[in-house]
């Protein structure tokens, strides 16, 4: 199989390749990022020399490009897009041009160039919107929140209606908040072991009581991998571990397990159109595709802590202002 994987050089899109070359010695992966602020090259270093691995450096808002190497492609497994809530309030423009006009010319690529190409889109919880009691299903109504959110919105109804329209084999996931190896250090997990381990103040956002479902990336991406297999063409799946916790609760648990003194918390203006909690049933992708979490929310954060504290190489050269700033969305 020969995979485009688009935004491959993120958070989770870098994860989901190195699990899919060591699962699958035979595959061939074509990384194509733009290098934005969430990626980070170092990601996928180990992978330099490895013959089975190419990284093209491009936006997937260029129609040659892309279709170009939609052409040499079994597969593609679309992760990029700009995904950074806070950056989304101070500059909307760029999660335009990424998620809605990116996505819009993938769908194109492979309407005009391979239509017969399986095609997984990767999505958000967020397209939800929050939500107080009871879980979101995948016939649940879009409400996002945020500009993020709703550009999210905006790529999975354009592939939706151009699956429809053109018969383009895709479906959709929509996952839950992830975290481990590899996520960018402005995101509240990796922010918050990175601050306690400089003895900095960990910021909360208003009263830290938002609640998200926490998935550890591993078991995200085996997920994804069984919809690309065994998922089915113009199907959501929703996909959590039913890991909810308040954004205090996890600040807590990261300080205990680092042997941190609570101190160290600082309550800091919230964000504006912050939701509340989100949650997901995701028993559509237990039944059909017969996936599970393997990690708990405990063993997950564990593991996570221990990276980060053992690869300080990693994240020291992408300590920056939002890092620094307690409240990064008020940055330009
Ligand atoms: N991180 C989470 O908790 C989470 C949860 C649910 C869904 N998602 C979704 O998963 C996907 C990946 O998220 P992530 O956390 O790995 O994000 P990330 O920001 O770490 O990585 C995104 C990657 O996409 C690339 N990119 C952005 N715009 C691009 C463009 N126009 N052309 C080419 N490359 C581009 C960036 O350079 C970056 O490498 C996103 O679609 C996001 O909406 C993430």
């Amino acid at each position: 199989m020969r995979l485009l994987v688009t935004g491959g050089m993120g958070f989770i899109g870098s994860n989901f390749i190195h699990y899919i070359l060591e699962k699958h010695p035979d595959w061939e992966v074509i990384n194509l990022d733009k290098l934005g602020y969430g990626s980070n090259p170092a990601n996928l270093k180990d992978l330099e020399n490895d013959l089975r691995y190419t990284f093209v450096r491009g936006d997937i808002a260029d129609f040659e490009l892309v279709s170009e190497l939609v052409k040499k492609a079994d597969a593609v497994v679309s992760f990029a897009a700009e995904s950074h809530v806070d950056r989304s309030i101070s500059s909307p423009e760029h999660f335009l041009r990424s998620n809605v006009i990116g996505t819009y010319t993938i769908l194109e690529a492979i309407r005009k160039e391979n239509p017969e190409v399986r095609l997984v889109h990767i999505s958000t919880d967020e397209v939800y919107g929050d939500i107080l009691d009871g879980s979101f299903t995948e016939k649940d109504a879009l409400m996002p929140s945020s500009p993020y959110s709703a550009t999210k919105a905006a790529s999975d109804v354009l592939v939706l209606g151009w699956t429809r329209t053109y018969s383009l084999n895709a479906s959709i996931t929509r996952c839950t908040n992830n975290y481990g190896p590899y996520q960018f250090p402005e995101k509240l997990i990796p922010k918050t072991i990175i601050r306690a381990s400089m003895g900095l103040k960990v910021p909360i956002y208003g009263t830290g009581q938002n609640v998200r479902d926490w998935l550890y990336v591993e078991d995200h991406v085996r997920a994804i991998e069984a919809v690309l297999l065994n998922g089915e063409p113009r199907e959501i799946y929703n996909i959590s571990a039913g890991e909810e916790r308040n954004n205090i609760e996890v600040v807590r648990t990261i300080l205990r397990i680092m042997d941190k003194d609570e101190d160290l918390i600082e309550f800091v203006e919230d964000r504006p159109g912050h939701d509340l909690r989100y949650s997901l049933d995701s028993w559509k992708m237990m039944r059909d595709l017969k996936w599970r979490p393997r990690y708990s929310f405990k063993e997950g954060i564990e593991k996570t802590v221990k990276w980060y504290l053992e690869n300080e190489w990693w994240w020291k050269p992408l300590v920056n202002e939002r890092v620094l700033h307690p409240t990064p969305w008020k940055l330009g």
